[in-house]
């Protein structure tokens, strides 16, 4: 969403006065705010449409039936990694938020009727002038911290 009337759909998500709120400036000031969603379900209908294209590609991939919604909340958070390093790449900053309120989103986005349910938002845009967490210096655990080799 690009748009002011857009964004106030989704800062219905990040009311003022709710857990929220710190989320509602980034909403409302962000370039574009992206909603990522998982399918709820994955029917015969779709699996058949991604075997078919995965065949086609010269893939024979066995997805799991079981525990749909963690596997679907996994492909989402894939996509999440592919913005955030995309939108580096051009140089446009990037906010990945879990902080709302999802049962908000889901109904004013009409989700459920869609078969989705959201699970993250990226705010995108270029810093403001006065963002303090911009001028922060990052904090990142060294790599011998967070990788082991065997
Ligand atoms: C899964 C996830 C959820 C996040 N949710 C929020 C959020 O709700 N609000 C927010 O301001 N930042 C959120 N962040 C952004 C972090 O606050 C941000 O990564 C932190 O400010 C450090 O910035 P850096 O990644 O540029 O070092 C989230 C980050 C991740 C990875």
């Amino acid at each position: 969403m690009n748009t002011d009337a857009g964004k106030a759909r989704f800062a219905k998500a990040t009311p003022e006065g709710s857990p929220y709120a710190a989320n509602l400036p980034k909403v409302k000031n962000a370039s574009h705010v992206v909603a990522l969603c998982a399918r709820t379900s994955v029917d015969d209908a779709h699996l058949s449409t991604l075997l078919a294209q995965e065949e086609k590609d010269g893939r024979f991939p066995t997805p799991e039936g079981k525990e749909m919604q963690a596997w679907t909340q996994k492909q989402v958070y894939l996509a999440l990694g592919t913005i955030l390093l995309g939108a580096a790449t051009l140089g446009i900053d990037a906010t990945p938020i879990e902080g709302f309120d999802p049962q908000a989103l889901d109904q004013e986005l009409a989700l459920n009727e869609k078969g989705l349910k959201s699970v993250v938002m990226v705010a995108l845009g270029y810093r403001s002038a006065e963002d303090f967490n911009a001028k922060l210096p990052k904090s990142r655990l060294g790599a011998e911290t967070v990788i082991t080799a065997l």
